[in-house]
């Protein structure tokens, strides 16, 4: 980090929260809080929330959240740096000179280099294409992918040659060092051969981030040989999961709606079709980053969002897994049916852009998708299979958060699968009384009964938000419970943090808040602490809620252990000890608030 921790906290002591956002946001008092409408989301009732005495703010509609840092950041459009430098100033807090800004300039100047290498070199693939050259790479995307001229332009598409070295040489030639080369995955070096072009033989797909600088390539192999991409790997420019292919174009779509696929050439053949707002996550799954990514430029522009995965098991499965991922940060996708092709590419080009039009007007919503993807999974003929789909129908409807949305559901499932809405009903009544309620989906992995039950990290999220509330039970429980226990991540050193700050006598939330420099990582922290728990009413009940969460988390943190596990004989020995520690949960009396 750019500035001592102490420094932080200055900064953030000398700008009071309450101050600070409501001379942006009108706030109006409830309870020990501050309401307004949420200004990171669309809301006509108030579920933004500022809390002056945790000093933090926490949207239970959107799930943005933060310190008066993470404020600034989000509504001021500033990265960490810019907006502490704005509150220092605004608190009055001299910022000592930065003692890294000499490192921080060269890793920017290198930077830059590695963007002018790859630009340079999208040119040289490019002109490649159209020389002598590239006249087997130019056959293939005109004759076996039928792309036209106009879009192989609009993509920069290229080739590069047998020759094993002709880019390098080139960029050598105009200056670029070797160790730039090799920092933006455009040559290898080894010992015996040297400084080498890392793609050869393949037609080139540039890939070009929102503001169309290209960050890394694709590059496909002509025929069957593998592997069939080789793609730049991550690097300080190349975010995979930060990036999504077409994107610099499909955000000035005037369509209104995203697709989201998983091939290049996927890409490619929808725009060619006139579908110019489809994008692909690169060589990788979509990951919650896309998602929040999405979220937030949908969100503007009241856009939907569409899935166009190919139509075979793994895209079933990337499906929905996207969809759960699209359902947290607050989107539901539809999803389009590619049968009997296998991808967006070979659907158009075998049945053309009106038919695929048809598609996307007919497109499935996620949530009946995932039910019909479930149903796979069940016995329909037997009526204790037909019982178990039933019950995790209920589970699933009881992830719908609004409850008019929920009612819905619940309609047109009760038609669809033969349920009657009375039954349907008990069922939900049955799985939606939990103790708690929070604001967040649980993801379907989280409730399906199979087997393998992951915790998404809701119930450690409730563990830490109560301790917080109440830090007397720490010491209670903290011979059972450890930072381990929590996922890796920002929920394993929040625990850390809350734990050290509670043995020192203070539970301080903005710091743990500002840990963090980016936004999505502010906020993941700051729904911790501001999870609204809807308490049981008795002490008693309390107590016995709470050790059932303790419980919870360490059967997750127990499962996943296992799953890593070898099965050594010392791995047996940590099992046992584990499990019954497990057991002393039942013995455990508990003084709660
Ligand atoms: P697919 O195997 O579905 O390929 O991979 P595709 O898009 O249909 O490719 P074509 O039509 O045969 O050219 C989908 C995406 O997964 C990534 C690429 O981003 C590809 O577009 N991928 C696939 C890789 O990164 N590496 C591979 O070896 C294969
Ligand atoms: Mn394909």
């Amino acid at each position: 980090m750019y500035y001592p921790e102490e420094v932080i906290q200055q900064v953030i002591d000398r700008n009071d929260i309450e101050d600070v956002v409501s001379s942006c946001v009108e706030l109006k008092k409830s309870g020990s809080n501050l309401v307004g409408l949420c200004p990171f989301h669309n809301e006509k009732t108030p579920s933004f929330t500022v809390s002056p005495n945790k000093r933090m703010f926490y949207c239970f509609g959107c799930g943005v959240g933060g310190n008066v840092i993470s404020f600034v950041m989000r509504y001021e459009n500033m990265d960490f740096q810019e907006a502490l430098k704005y509150l220092a100033e605004r608190g009055g807090v001299t910022l000592p000179e930065s003692r890294y800004s000499r490192e921080d300039r060269e890793k920017s100047e290198h930077r830059q280099l590695m963007l002018d290498a790859n630009r340079e070199a999208a040119v040289f693939y490019y002109k490649n294409l159209y020389s002598p050259k590239g006249i087997k790479g130019l056959k293939y995307l005109k004759e076996e992918r039928r792309l036209s001229d106009e879009t192989i332009k609009k993509f920069g598409l290229g080739f590069s040659e047998i020759t094993d070295s002709s880019l390098v040489k080139h960029l050598k030639t105009k200056g670029f060092a070797d160790k730039v080369l090799i920092d933006a995955g455009l040559a290898l070096f080894d010992e015996k051969r040297g400084l080498r072009d890392r793609f050869w033989n393949r037609v080139m797909f540039p890939i070009m981030d929102m503001h169309r600088k290209v960050i890394g390539f694709g590059g496909r192999v002509m025929g069957d040989s593998k592997p069939k991409y080789l793609n730049t790997s991550e690097s300080p420019i190349f975010d995979k999961s930060r990036n999504l292919f077409g994107l610099n174009y499909a955000r000035g779509s005037r369509a209104n709606n995203f697709i989201i696929c998983e091939g290049y050439m996927d890409v490619i053949s929808m725009h060619q079709a006139g579908f110019d707002q489809a994008v692909a996550s690169l060589g990788t799954a979509f990951t919650n980053e896309h998602a929040a990514m999405l979220e937030r430029i949908t969100q503007k522009a009241k856009k939907k969002i569409l899935l166009a995965y190919d139509s075979d098991g793994a895209g079933v499965n990337a499906a929905l897994r996207a969809i759960d991922m699209l359902r947290d940060v607050g989107i539901m996708p539809r999803v389009i049916n590619m049968k009997p092709y296998k991808d967006p590419d070979e659907f158009i080009k075998n049945l053309g852009p009106e038919e695929f039009q048809k598609r996307i007007d007919e497109a499935e919503n996620g949530f009946m998708y995932i039910l019909r993807q479930t149903e796979a999974d069940f016995d329909m003929s037997d009526p204790e299979g037909k019982t178990s789909f039933e019950k995790n129908i209920a589970m699933l409807l009881c992830t719908l958060n609004e409850g008019a949305e929920r009612d819905n559901y619940a309609e047109t499932v009760s038609r669809k699968y033969n349920i009657t809405m009375e039954n349907l009903r008990k069922l939900m009544v049955f799985y939606s009384t939990g103790i708690f309620q929070t604001q967040k989906r649980p993801s379907r992995e989280d409730l399906s009964n199979r087997p393998k039950v992951k915790d998404s990290g809701k119930n450690q999220k409730l563990l830490l938000g109560w301790i917080s509330n109440d830090p007397e039970l720490y010491p209670q429980i903290s011979s059972i419970v450890k930072p381990e226990d929590f996922d890796e991540g920002v929920l394993r050193e929040s625990a850390e943090r809350l734990f050290s700050d509670i043995q020192n006598g203070t539970i301080n939330i903005p710091a743990m808040i500002a840990a963090y420099e980016d936004p999505e990582s502010q906020s993941e922290a700051a729904s911790i602490f501001g999870v609204r728990m809807i308490m049981p009413e008795t002490k008693e009940e309390r107590s016995k809620a709470f050790t059932e969460l303790v419980e919870k988390v360490k059967r997750n943190s127990y499962s996943r252990w296992a799953e890593a596990s070898a099965g050594s004989a010392e791995d047996m020995i940590k099992a046992i000890e584990m499990k019954k520690a497990l057991e002393k949960l039942k013995d455990l009396k508990l003084d709660v608030k």
